[in-house]
């Protein structure tokens, strides 16, 4: 089975979208077939960042096809922008660039996209919303739907969820937060917690600090540090290409190498 990999983090964008591109772009460096997935219900920003002219929202269309029960591997290539790589393809499914479009993203049709995408690919790699919230508790309608279905879709189907603090003292507050929301709802998952814009050069209290912090508030003790590096992603932006591409020798992409060798999907052997 494919390795479904949710990258998550709380509200003031701590750099989930930067992690998820950078993630699939390191797998599929490594040779892996990767699906990279915007499924943001606040808002696409894939395809921006990487510089892809996209008004299809391919993720939507996806899951539209999979209302009918119609969806096949063969329409997710279709509908997906294909990047090239040093050493391989990373496929993208862009997300909804209105965010108003957000019913088209139902729990049920983005089950059955993942469903589809697991058979056709070694890693899906999302780029979810930030909100937990279930909304329950305003609507009576059981069939209404759900603001974060998408989010918490993706989440609970996750083989492991990658989440993402800023490592400023209210980034990593909130990611306290919230990281406690997460494993009240899905407590069993496997999770790799990344700390994310880490200023080792300035701050005396540096990367050390916030790792600190969430050992002992969070007790969250093995984290994957990622320093803050303009130029690199000014550069990757510049580009519309993935670290990998765009700032081989930074020392932010060479982070990013190491998540994914951590994170790379174990191949059957027949
Ligand atoms: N390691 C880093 N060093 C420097 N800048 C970074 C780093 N990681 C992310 N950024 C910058 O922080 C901003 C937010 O990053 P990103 O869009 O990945 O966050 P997000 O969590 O997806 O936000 P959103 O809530 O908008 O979805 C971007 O301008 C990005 O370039
Ligand atoms: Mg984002």
């Amino acid at each position: 089975m494919s390795k479904l990999l949710a990258v998550w983090g709380p509200t003031g964008a701590p750099g989930r979208t930067t992690v998820a591109i950078n993630v699939a772009s390191e797998l599929a460096e490594l040779g892996q077939s990767v699906l990279l997935i915007d499924a943001d219900s606040y808002g696409g920003a894939i395809a921006p960042a990487l510089g892809l002219i996209d008004d299809a929202a391919g993720f939507a269309a996806a899951c539209r096809l999979a209302e009918s029960g119609t969806l096949t591997a063969g329409d997710i290539e279709n509908l997906s922008h294909s990047v090239s790589m040093s050493a391989g393809m990373l496929n993208v499914l862009s997300g909804i660039t209105r965010t108003d479009r957000w019913p088209e993203l139902t729990a049920e049709r983005v089950k059955n996209v993942l469903a589809c995408a697991a058979e056709a690919y070694d890693a899906i790699v999302v780029d979810v919303g930030f909100n937990l919230e279930t909304d329950e508790e305003i609507t009576s309608d059981l069939f209404a739907p759900r603001r974060n279905a998408a989010t918490l879709t993706v989440l609970k189907h996750a083989d492991c969820i990658v989440e993402v603090a800023s490592a400023d003292a209210l980034g990593i507050a909130r990611f306290i937060r919230a990281h406690d929301v997460l494993v009240d709802l899905y407590p069993q998952s496997l999770r790799l917690i990344v700390v994310n814009k880490v200023r080792t050069g300035l701050d005396p209290r540096g990367s050390s600090h916030a790792a600190e912090t969430l050992s002992r508030f969070a007790g969250l003790h093995e984290v994957y540090e990622l320093p803050l590096d303009e130029k690199a992603l000014n550069a990757s932006y510049a580009s519309g290409k993935p670290l990998s591409m765009s700032a081989h020798t930074s020392k932010l992409r060479k982070k990013f190498a190491g998540i994914a060798q951590v994170l790379q999907p174990q191949r059957n052997v027949a």
